[in-house]
């Protein structure tokens, strides 16, 4: 159900004092990934014979860029960036899975494309933004990017960003928030809250957003919850629909709501994937994907807190509770459900793998 990889680090590249670019290349003899603007490299590391997940955006275009590229920010005590940081370097090879991820450019043309970005958010919307500026695809005719960040020195990516101001001067327009640094160009010295979104949105439009601008711009945050979350209420106030909002999060706020297990009541699952039918039972209070891994069964998974959907199986029958940080939803046949968040509910669930 997963295909693993193995990719050769082809270069580092430092981009801020604790930012890393590595330049990938096949180390096995599966071809080249396949991967679009948005999407992610789930990288696989041993520890204590555990095997641990992480998460990288792509920074690099499939079209623009020969190689692909993932740009990791260390997390201050994090496990993995500090190893990818301090102690991964050229010629090493690293295990991953296949690209995946969900937050993709849209594919019809459109006006405006706002991007909302904050420290490593960047990431993804780099990756897009070299598509939409270098391929024009989607063709969009305003782009512009809100990118919040402490100084322009800890600004990933600023340099190339700062040339496509003035390379792209009819598309592409990039306002930067600094917390620290007062007098820089393109910046504020303001945090990007509400208030100020709400004017900067009205003066873009120049007063009234009309419902036909509305149903022509889309938005694509990727930042810590808190700026989306006030990102899209203030999205919403302004009446642009939520199905024009996307996101990308990178860490949950809260850990996942865990429930009490009981292992006298059990739920079948039977899976469905491509070539394989596989059969097994979890505990009441139990995730599906947990009960799989106790089993020595592969399903695919990234981060185990519902954030990053590599997780996602059609339900075909039965129920299941997806318990995400903020409200359980329970779904039945027809649903995508996080088997990394979800309980079975009913005493057989089905699930495909598409
Ligand atoms: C879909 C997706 C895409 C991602 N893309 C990127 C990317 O392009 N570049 C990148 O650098 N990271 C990215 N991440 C985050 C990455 O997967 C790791 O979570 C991150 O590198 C931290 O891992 P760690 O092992 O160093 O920290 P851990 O050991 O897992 O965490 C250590 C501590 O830091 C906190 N923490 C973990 N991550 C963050 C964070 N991002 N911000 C603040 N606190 C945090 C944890 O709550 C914990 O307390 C992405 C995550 C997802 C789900
Ligand atoms: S593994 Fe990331 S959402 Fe389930």
């Amino acid at each position: 159900m997963e295909q693993k990889r193995r990719l050769r680090v082809v270069s580092k590249i430092r981009e801020t004092n604790d930012t890393c670019t590595f330049v990938l290349e096949p180390a096995d003899d599966r071809g080249a990934l396949n991967y679009l603007p948005g999407q992610y490299l789930t990288l696989l590391f041993q520890l204590n014979g555990r095997e641990k997940r992480r998460a990288y955006s792509f920074s690099s275009c499939p079209e623009v860029d020969v190689l692909p590229a993932i740009t990791v920010k260390r997390v201050v005590n994090g496990e993995f960036s500090n190893y990818l940081l301090q102690h991964v370097q050229t010629g090493d090879v690293l295990d991953a899975i296949e690209p995946n991820g969900l937050f993709v450019l849209p594919e019809k043309p459109l006006d405006t494309l706002f991007f909302i970005a904050a420290g490593s958010g960047i990431t993804p919307v780099f990756s897009q933004l070299k598509m939409l500026l270098y391929r024009n695809r989607p063709p969009v005719k305003k782009i512009v990017l809100y990118y919040a960040n402490r100084d322009g020195a800890n600004t990933i990516f600023k340099e190339k960003i700062d040339r496509w101001i003035t390379e792209f001067p009819e598309r592409f327009e990039c306002v930067y928030f600094f917390s620290r640094e007062k007098h820089a160009a393109h910046a504020m010295f303001r945090h990007l809250n509400n208030e100020l979104l709400e004017d900067l949105l009205k003066t873009f439009f120049k007063g009234a957003i009309s419902r036909a601008q509305r149903r022509n711009t889309q938005f694509y945050l990727c930042a810590p919850v808190p700026l989306m979350r006030m990102a899209r209420m203030t999205l919403r106030t302004l009446d642009f629909p939520d199905e024009h909002i996307r996101q990308e999060t990178f860490q949950p706020e809260n850990r996942p709501v865990t429930r009490l297990r009981d292992t006298s009541i059990t739920h079948d699952i039977i899976v469905q994937g491509k070539n394989e039918h596989i059969e097994f039972q979890t505990f009441e209070g139990e995730t599906i994907l947990d009960a799989a891994l106790r089993q020595g069964i592969s399903l695919p998974y990234t981060c185990k807190s519902g954030v990053c959907f590599t997780c996602l199986a059609r339900c075909t029958a039965g129920e299941v509770d997806v318990a995400f940080t903020e409200a359980t939803k329970r779904e039945g046949p027809g649903a995508m459900v996080n088997t990394c968040i979800g309980y079975a509910v009913s005493g057989q669930v089905e699930l495909s793998y598409e």
